[in-house]
């Protein structure tokens, strides 16, 4: 993963190198929920790639003459983040083994999202996922090797991964597989692969509106709840179900089956929710809103025979997920559901394309 510096790295560097790109959240229809050793997952998961949910972060890279940096200037949405800037800086450090080129740089970092911050929408998949992808172009432009697109990918999703497990899906684009499973050739619990699958119709643009329900900081976060994990008493079984539900859920994006398809992915939603209430100590992150909506869409879903499911993630918003060919007719499901979001809110959005460099200045 290390790549040899050209003699003339110091030159480039002097005259500046800039690096920008988006990349999306993604959304876990198998989840990730559980860590062993350094950022690995306990079971493998399953995601799909947003569209209109993403971050954009731009670099500029400067030579730090003495070879011990990078000191790191954050601007977040146009105000200067110390400490968010403190958080990269560290972050930083740990990349060294893997970026020869880090310490004889100054990096100055402009990012943001698209969505609203603190929206409950993974704003760290994003985030990680695009710096990983800057600071990659920005090796190659000072490296002797040229990577092609696949080892490119395979690298940035290895670094975003050590930055946000989650992150590691965000460098691809529609369905994508994260951890060692004997169903996704190629798999890894090191980095996140394209999922490779011939997706029936029904899967080929899904649609997920986003309900947002509660809009405050979660109260336990992430970190901490793949923690609790450890010592779990249902952990093993909830490693296992996971393997179980990953195979079925292959199957259903393949043979085209929503039926399957819902039936695995409110299950792992649920299960994600029951891990948490059944840690130690026990913790909600469900709003009463949340259950009323889970309680609405299944009552619609049965009296207008619709194909649409649910999905939560660490948190109290809920994905609502439906084919394309299901869109008008969920309309009216969306507008009753929408009383019981926060101030009306959510997000319309759909399965995306992925990280892109184009739209950079
Ligand atoms: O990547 P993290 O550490 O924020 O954990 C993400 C956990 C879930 O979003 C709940 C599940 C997943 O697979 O994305």
């Amino acid at each position: 993963m290390k790549m040899k510096l050209t003699s003339d790295f110091k030159e480039k560097l002097s005259e500046g190198i800039r690096s920008c790109w988006t990349s999306p959240s993604n959304i876990a229809l198998v989840k990730y929920w559980g860590k062993k050793g350094h950022q690995l997952p306990s079971n493998p998961s399953l995601s799909f790639s947003l569209h209109e949910a993403y971050t954009i972060t731009r670099i500029l890279a400067t030579l730090n003459t003495e070879g011990q940096g990078p000191l790191v200037n954050f601007i977040f949405e146009g105000e200067k983040k110390e400490s968010f800037a403190a958080k990269i800086v560290d972050f930083l450090k740990d990349l060294t083994p893997y970026f020869e080129y880090l310490p004889y740089v100054n990096l100055s970092i402009e990012s943001g999202n698209n969505f609203p911050h603190s929206a409950g929408i993974a704003s760290s998949a994003s985030a990680m996922s695009a710096l990983a992808l800057s600071l990659l172009t920005i090796e190659q432009q000072l490296s002797q090797e040229q990577m092609d697109e696949s080892a490119l990918k395979q690298k940035a999703s290895f670094i975003a991964r050590l930055g946000s497990g989650s992150a590691c899906r965000s460098v691809y684009g529609g369905y994508t597989v994260w951890g060692k499973t004997d169903e996704f050739e190629g798999s890894s619990d090191e980095y996140a692969i394209p999922a490779g699958i011939i997706t029936g119709q029904l899967f080929n643009n899904i649609k997920d509106t986003i309900l947002l329900v509660d809009l405050h900081e979660k109260k336990v976060s992430s970190r901490a709840g793949h923690s609790l994990m450890t010592g779990h008493p249902y952990a093993n079984a909830r490693y296992e179900q996971a393997n179980a539900n990953l195979s079925k859920i292959k199957l259903a994006l393949m043979k085209n089956d929503w039926n399957l398809f819902t039936e695995v992915v409110e299950n792992e939603a649920l299960s994600l929710h029951a891990m948490m209430m059944s840690s130690k100590p026990g913790y909600l992150l469900m709003h009463p809103n949340t259950i009323r909506i889970v309680e609405l869409i299944w009552q619609i879903r049965e009296q207008n025979n619709l194909k649409v499911c649910f999905t939560i993630d660490a948190g109290p918003n809920i994905h609502l997920l439906y084919p394309d060919s299901e869109s008008e007719k969920v309309i009216p499901l969306i507008e009753e559901l929408k009383n019981y979001c926060y101030q009306g809110k959510y997000i319309s959005d759909r399965i995306g394309k992925g990280p892109e460099n184009k739209y950079c200045k």
